[in-house]
């Protein structure tokens, strides 16, 4: 019989127990898919993880100890964070060992290091579980839709941000309320800003933008707009309108370059994505020849984790079994780099907005507004604009416009501001249609 791979797991938390689990449950399925047992064969873990039985495994309380262990050909990296991870990564990949890992920031941040010396080591780092949990959307856009040209893809890849949203939209609550209700549950990062300010999703759109587009990695230039400021009546009225807000990553490839941007966004209701509700995730592709595909699945949580886990080990494991014509290539992001496009400014980024006014209740207030837009070649799409409570001298006026950029919606509320009319700061979001 062939010999077993020897795998080593860093890391023993809700994922590293999910991936110890797993392998044993679904044992002889996986070796059968592998071409070759997969063994287990070492732990680092600081301690134990009553979630799961590590009998019969090597246990060390060093996380790096199965980087540095002569017997272990793949290290499976779970132990979060950057700094630390980004080292046990380069010391695994300079020993020689393949990586899987499920982090994000890591990839995101340090990925274009990590891949290059991986490429001089002939090694590989594989991330599926680093974007969107359970959904295979790094293989399906690096396999399943390779025939294509990405033209764009939109995902809700924050399970704590749509858990949010959705009981906001749902149940009318509160957003601090239900932020500590996803932080009991287990949803959020350790820093909850992370889900809320749009971090978290940049982390994983830089990912995908990376692979969709064959460009590198490039975090650092993704816009970020969070959920913490968004109020309930922009839900209602999203609604009235026939739209749902959700907190998208957005990544289109333009004339001018590649957009990157994480932003709550209204999207028209009947959108299959725009009903994805709670903690799952779903990621929306347009390839030229395929059209638009959606993706659906737990973007969290132990097991659905560690399935993608598994799947990159299985990947690495034919590899290193019978070289590459059982598997398609898992190649680095680096090098399926094609061009290296700009990244577009958000200024110049072109959507259409929705706005919230609220206005003094008095005649001409109305055409005296819509024509500081009209100045500018802002065209409105939909207006809505509700009766005063009683005592009330002003009144909620929203308007949708049609599409335009940042910089000119600018110079209209410049306008708008400088009327007596105008009694509050204006309330901005973006709108896509994803058709
Ligand atoms: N905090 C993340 C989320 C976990 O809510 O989606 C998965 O990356």
């Amino acid at each position: 019989m062939t010999d077993a791979i020897q795998l080593g797991l860093c890391g023993l938390g809700t994922v590293g127990s999910s991936v110890v689990n797993v392998l044993k449950r679904n044992g002889e399925l996986i070796n059968a898919r592998a071409l070759r047992p997969l063994k287990l064969a070492h732990v680092g873990a600081r301690r134990d993880n009553p979630l799961c039985s590590l009998e019969g495994i090597r246990v060390s309380r060093d996380v790096f100890a199965p980087a540095d262990d002569p017997e272990i050909d793949i290290v499976i990296e779970l132990i979060g964070g950057t700094e630390l991870a980004k080292e046990l990564v380069l010391r695994a990949i300079g020993n020689g060992k393949h990586v899987v890992t499920a982090n994000k920031a890591l990839i995101a941040e340090h990925g274009n290091e990590l891949f290059a010396a991986a490429s001089a080591n002939g090694v590989q780092v594989c991330f599926e579980a680093a974007v969107a949990g359970g959904i295979p959307i790094i293989k399906t856009l690096r396999e399943g839709l390779s025939a294509n040209r990405i033209e764009w893809l939109a995902g809700i890849i924050n399970g704590t941000g749509n858990f949010i949203l959705t009981e906001m939209r749902s149940a009318g609550r509160d957003f601090n309320d239900v932020l500590k209700e996803a932080q009991k549950k287990g949803y959020a990062e350790a820093d909850p800003t992370f889900d809320v300010e749009g971090i978290d999703a940049a982390h994983k759109l830089a990912i995908l933008a990376a692979i969709a587009f064959g460009m590198p990695l490039q975090f650092d230039k993704t816009f970020t707009e969070g959920i913490t400021t968004l109020d309930l009546v922009d839900v209602a009225f999203a609604e009235e309108l026939g739209y749902r807000i959700k907190h998208l990553g957005i990544a289109r490839m333009g004339a001018r370059g590649v957009e990157l941007r994480v932003h709550p966004t209204l999207i028209p209701e009947k959108r299959l994505i725009a009903n994805v509700d709670g903690v799952m995730n779903a990621v929306l592709i347009k390839g030229d020849a395929v059209g638009a595909t959606l993706h659906y699945g737990a973007g969290a949580g132990g097991d659905a984790t560690a399935s993608s886990v598994i799947a990159d080990i299985v990947d690495v494991a034919r590899v290193i079994d019978g070289g590459s014509s059982q598997q398609v290539p898992p190649l680095s992001v680096s090098q399926t780099a094609l061009e290296s496009p700009d990244i577009v400014d958000i200024e110049d980024v072109e959507t259409a907005f929705y706005l919230r006014l609220s206005v003094l209740d008095e005649p001409g207030v109305l055409s005296t507004i819509t024509r500081q837009f009209s100045d500018v070649g802002i065209s409105i799409e939909a207006v809505i604009q509700k009766q005063p409570a009683d005592d009330e001298k002003t009144v909620p006026l929203i308007l949708l416009t049609n599409k335009t950029c940042q910089k000119t919606l600018q110079q209209a509320i410049d306008g708008v501001q400088s009327l007596t009319a105008n009694a509050a700061p204006i309330v901005r979001l973006r709108v896509e249609n994803l058709g």
